[in-house]
């Protein structure tokens, strides 16, 4: 019998434990979770400071952090839960979108296990993932809810009507929201990963430099978002500065940048509640993470019937946890794919 035909009419488990593996960019993340709620290991080995030299993620660097570490990370995973492969309902790995040469690390090694222990093999989306790190955070959350998506790739208020059926009010027309802040921690000379690093000089600074309002004049959707314009601004600030000898101060471009960045998203997830009466907020991807986005609209909802998900920074940025919590609604479903699975650089949000 082959692999597929062993697998596909496995009996789905209520009580599944399922292995999230995530290496789409930096972080070999390896979690093993329970009924898609409750984290019962969670490793991460992060190749960051490998990268940080050549001021962004080399692809090249990451594979082979990855081919390094995710042995590792998996023994550690196991040991930690005091488990064995053989408690391991089924493997979960991130399909795309990422670094296709990171990406296939965690892709030939999910399916390898799941070849070896005739397991399933749960595809997964990275951006659901992000998204349903927030089952991970609330125990209690069930759809509908609205998540503000904010990562180094994607930018996007998302309506999640039900565990798998998303919809996105809107979303970036060009750069990424995290992008943007690796790019300009790139021109005030600060190291990868730009965001914390903005965060933390920003910390410094005031909110005193003008930038431009996003789409001011556009025609697209209200939900939209282009954050090119704006990390041109700061760019053309800080080089006319320079050429006029002036001095810059970087703590407050760094704080009226995070400002402009941040408060659009916040705004645009408070309308994205008013139109469709869904009355929580969840957190997901990378910039999440940031201190004044937390803050900020923790007090944007005081005194509003809105709930509040943040998960912990650590769940915001990339990790297996979520993609465990993902791949257990996915596996609930029977989403599982066979050992033609490859990995993709792009893959739609739908
Ligand atoms: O979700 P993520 O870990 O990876 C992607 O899927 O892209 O997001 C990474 C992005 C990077 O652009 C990083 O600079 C940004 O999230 N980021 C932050 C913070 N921590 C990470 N941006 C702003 N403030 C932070 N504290
Ligand atoms: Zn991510």
């Amino acid at each position: 019998m082959s692999y597929f035909e062993h697998v596909k009419n496995a009996p789905l488990k209520k009580d599944a434990i399922i292995m999230g593996i995530e290496t789409s960019c930096d972080e070999t993340a390896v979690a093993i979770i329970k009924n898609g709620r409750e984290i019962l290991a969670d490793e991460i080995i992060s190749s960051a400071t490998e990268h940080a030299k050549f001021g962004g993620v080399v692809p090249e660097i990451a594979s082979r952090g990855h081919t390094t570490a995710i042995l590792t990370a998996t023994e550690n995973a196991l040991k930690s839960a005091s488990l064995t492969f053989n408690d391991i309902d089924a493997f979960a790995v991130t399909e795309g979108a990422g670094l296709l040469g990171a990406l296939l690390v965690g892709v030939s090694f999910a399916k390898s296990l799941a070849f070896a222990l005739k397991k399933p093999l749960v595809p997964v989306s990275h951006i659901r993932g992000h998204i349903s790190a927030s089952y991970l955070a609330d125990k209690t959350l069930e759809p509908p809810f609205i998540t503000i998506l904010a990562s180094g790739g994607h930018t996007a208020i998302v309506a999640v009507k039900d565990y798998y059926n998303i919809e996105i009010l809107g979303s970036t027309i060009d750069d990424a929201v995290g992008e943007a802040f690796d790019k300009v921690a790139r021109v005030l000379g600060l190291q990868y990963p730009g965001g914390p690093n903005v965060e933390r000089l920003a910390k410094s600074g005031k909110n005193t430099i003008k930038l431009p309002k996003m789409l001011k004049n556009y025609a697209g959707g209200e939900y939209d978002f282009s954050y090119s314009g704006l990390k041109t601004a700061v760019i053309n600030y800080v080089h006319t500065e320079e050429q006029k000898g002036r001095e810059v101060n970087k703590a407050d471009i760094a704080n009226s940048f995070q400002h402009s960045a941040i408060d659009v998203l916040i705004e645009k997830a408070l309308k994205a509640v008013k139109k469709t009466g869904y009355n929580t907020i969840a957190v997901s991807g990378g910039v999440g993470a940031n201190g004044y986005l937390r803050e900020t609209l923790q007090n944007a909802v005081k005194g509003k019937n809105i709930k509040l998900i943040l998960p912990e920074k650590r769940y915001c940025t990339d990790n297996g946890a979520m993609i465990g919590a993902e791949g257990y609604l996915q596996y609930l479903r029977g989403n599982f794919a066979d050992l033609t699975l490859n990995a993709k650089a792009v893959l739609p949000l739908k």
